[in-house]
């Protein structure tokens, strides 16, 4: 685990690494949503990098269509797409096709970004997800619906379900980079990364992977 001085070094190291990406052929790249990533997001759009040729997976998308400008679409498109020149056909959200469990989704990917939730979740595989996982649609925790609760008027408007990438699709990228921000991440990251390997605590897939880097900031 590499500790960051500060929260805009968080975006800025990881930013690197997004931009070395952006020069392969046609990179695919997954992304997160939640509070981490926003000074990631801040800084590539200060860097004005050419998306042109780039295709997005999101990571995860609520099941609720009265929320808009709560969505996850409406988050990326706030704090990234809109100031880059992505194409609108080469961004994708798990959700957009109507095929359970979608087995397309995310596929031959070169970078996935994720963040990690305090019960060890990434994306929206909630603990007791099975490792084989694939995309779908999945009811939310307790704890995850109160996490959420920040971003809407009262916690009874939080939607309860989710489509989250699957922790087999998430494990089959090529590179992952887990960021993470805060001390109270700090227990759940230990445990993820040095306890026992098990589907209650989704983020210990990680620890099967060949190529995982991570970033923690206070
Ligand atoms: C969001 C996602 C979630 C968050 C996690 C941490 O797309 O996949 O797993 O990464 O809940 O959220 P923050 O960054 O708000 O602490």
């Amino acid at each position: 685990m590499k500790v960051l001085k500060n929260y805009w070094e968080l975006g800025s190291v990881v930013s690197d690494i997004v931009e070395h990406t952006l020069t392969l052929p046609e990179p695919k790249l997954v992304l997160p949503t939640g509070s981490t990533p926003i000074s990631l997001y801040k800084e590539l759009v200060n860097r004005d990098l050419d998306w042109s040729t780039t295709t997005t997976f999101n990571l995860d998308e609520y099941v609720d269509n009265t929320i808009q400008d709560q969505s996850y679409r409406y988050f990326m498109m706030e704090n990234l797409f809109k100031h880059t020149n992505m194409y609108d056909d080469n961004i994708y959200f798990p959700g957009d096709t109507a095929v359970w469990p979608d087995l397309s989704y995310g596929t031959g990917v070169d970078l996935c970004i994720l963040g990690i939730g305090g019960n060890g979740h990434i994306a929206f595989n909630e603990p007791g997800s099975s490792f084989d996982s694939e995309t779908r649609m999945v009811d939310l925790t307790e704890e995850t619906i109160k996490d959420n609760s920040r971003f809407f008027p009262t916690i009874d408007d939080v939607p309860t379900q989710a489509v989250t990438m699957g922790l087999k699709p998430i494990m089959s990228s090529k590179k992952i980079v887990l960021i993470a921000n805060g001390k109270h991440k700090l227990n759940i990251l230990n445990v993820a990364m040095n306890g026992e390997q098990t589907e209650s605590v989704p983020a210990s897939i990680l620890q099967s992977h060949k190529n995982v880097e991570i970033y923690y900031c206070d």
